[in-house]
Order: C-alpha cells, then structure tokens, then sequence
C-alpha cells in the first residue's frame, strides 16, 4: 500500500482516502463518490478495528460483507480497496494513548471507554500507510470527526480532513451498518431518532436547553423499543455539553439510543 502510494505521490497525483469498517451502504458511498471527484485516485480501507470496540458483543456481531463492498466500490469508481488483518495493523500490542482533553471525555466518550482512543489509533496507522492528501469523514460521526481533526493538529499531519453530511434513509434514519441488525419492528420505529432530532431543533429559537432535554427524554421514554443512552446538546467546536443557549454559537444535538443490543447515533447542528 505504501509503495502504491508513494508512486502515485511522485506522479503527482492527489490521493483520495476514505476510512470505513466495511458493511457499506450509500451513506459510505456517498464518501467514496465525493472523494472520486475531487482525487485523481481514491483508496478506501475496509478495516474492523477490534481496539475501538469496548463491547466484544458489538465487535462480534459486526456484519462483514467483502465481496458485496468491492462491487459496490468498483461500481462508484474506487479503484484500491485496503483490507489489512488484525496481525498487519497490530503486529505489537497497541501501547499509545492520546490525550483529547475534553473532547474524548463528553458523549460517546463517555459510554465507550477507549472508543476514542482506538479510533485515533487506527486513523493515525492508516494515514501513514495510505498517505492520503485528503480524507472524507462523515457528519454522521460527529464526535468522531472532532476527534479526527484534533489528530491532525496533535500529531502535525499533512492530511486534509472532508467532512461529508449524513445520508439518511427516507424515513430520516442516519445510515448504519448496524440498521441492517434491527428486526423489521425496531426498524419501522427507529425514524424516532431523526424525529426527535427535528423536534429539538424546532424547539430550540423558542425553548431553553432544559425544557428540550425533557421533552427528547420523554419521546423516548413512551417508545417502548427504544432506551436512550444520552441525549445532549453541545458545542459544536469543543463538544461540551451547554446549559444555556448561547446566540453567537453554533450547537448541536447528538443522541444514543439503544434497540435492543443495537446502538445507534445521530446528530443534527440546531442553529446556523
Ligand atoms: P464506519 O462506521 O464504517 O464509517 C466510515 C465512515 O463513513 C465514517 O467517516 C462515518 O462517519 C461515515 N458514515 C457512516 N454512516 C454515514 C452516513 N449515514 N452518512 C454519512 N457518512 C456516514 O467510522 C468508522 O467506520 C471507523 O470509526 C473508522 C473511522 C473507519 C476507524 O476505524
């Protein structure tokens, strides 16, 4: 992969890179296509990261499906498919651990221990050995692209990070590779999310914080298919929670819910 690379870098050619863990839907695809047009080569890692999962349920039952994603990729126009082993990315036990401050501590950080800190691991390995200009990460990880950008700086790469909005079902629901794994029930009603959402961001010119929390808590709690995990509203650059509004900055909400053993995430910014 390196050596590729490095060839095409001498050409002078812009080298397109997107990150996923495989199980790709259109929301990926909407990644990948976007890359396509603006690189003249485009390399997509399809990679289960086992250090970023800290339910070994979840990694388990992570749908794989190579041979649908490599039609799916040649069918957008994505000509290099990186798919490394666990023993090729982790030849040695993974001792580094990044310090994101606030950033890694809020939400997702919060319920998924080392979550984080395996997502950066893993970018950081895979930036040097694809050695991309640029790479598209989604919205839909909103956190995840904080994080990702925070790398960046820390670590002083030469890489430019593309955030790419959420693809969403009709319904509303943020594409998922984990959507695949709600039953036909969970799934009809798992629109709640985006729902709620809309709702919070309808609320919010006319509602205090407080009075939106209640009500996205309540929502949830009458559906009984779902559990939410944390409902929170937050600063759209430092991710801290916010208590009060605040008219001169950009916020957003992000949400977990569980349907059954599924988590799922989303977010929408509600001002600006
Ligand atoms: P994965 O969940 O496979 O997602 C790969 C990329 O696709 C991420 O940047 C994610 O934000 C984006 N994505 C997923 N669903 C999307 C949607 N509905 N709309 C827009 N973009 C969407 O995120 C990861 O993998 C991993 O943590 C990874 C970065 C690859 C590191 O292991």
């Amino acid at each position: 992969m390196q050596a590729f690379s490095s060839f095409y870098r001498k050409e002078g050619k812009k080298l397109g890179f997107v990150p996923t863990m495989g199980a790709l839907h259109k929301g990926h695809l909407e990644l990948v296509k976007q890359a396509v047009r603006e690189n003249d080569v485009v390399v997509c890692s399809i990679f289960v990261n086992p250090i970023q999962f800290n339910n070994p349920r979840d990694l388990a039952k992570y749908p794989r499906a190579f041979e649908s994603d490599v039609a799916l990729l040649k069918e957008v126009g994505c000509e290099v498919i990186f798919y490394p082993t666990v023993d090729e990315m982790y030849p040695e036990p993974v001792k580094k651990v990044y310090e994101f401050g606030k950033l890694d501590k809020v939400m997702e950080g919060m319920f998924r221990q080392g979550h984080f800190n395996g997502v950066a691991v893993v970018v950081k390995k895979l930036f040097d050995i694809v050695m991309p200009h640029r790479a598209y990460f989604g919205e839909k990880d909103y956190q995840q692209l904080a994080i990702i950008k925070a790398l960046v700086i820390m670590e002083n790469l030469d890489v430019d990070i593309v955030p790419c909005a959420t693809v969403r079902e009709v319904d509303g629901l943020a594409m998922s590779s984990r959507n695949v794994r709600l039953v036909p029930e969970q799934r009809r009603r798992a629109s709640l999310i985006y729902e709620t959402l809309l709702k919070a961001r309808n609320m919010y010119p006319v509602s205090s914080v407080g009075n939106i929390k209640k009500e996205v808590v309540n929502s949830i709690d009458k559906e009984p298919f779902m559990e939410l995990e944390y409902f929170e509203i937050s600063d759209t650059v430092t991710l801290e929670p916010i208590t009060d509004k605040k008219p001169d900055k950009a916020v957003v909400a992000c949400i977990a819910v569980y349907m059954g053993d599924v988590r799922l995430i989303d977010n929408m910014i509600l001002n600006f």
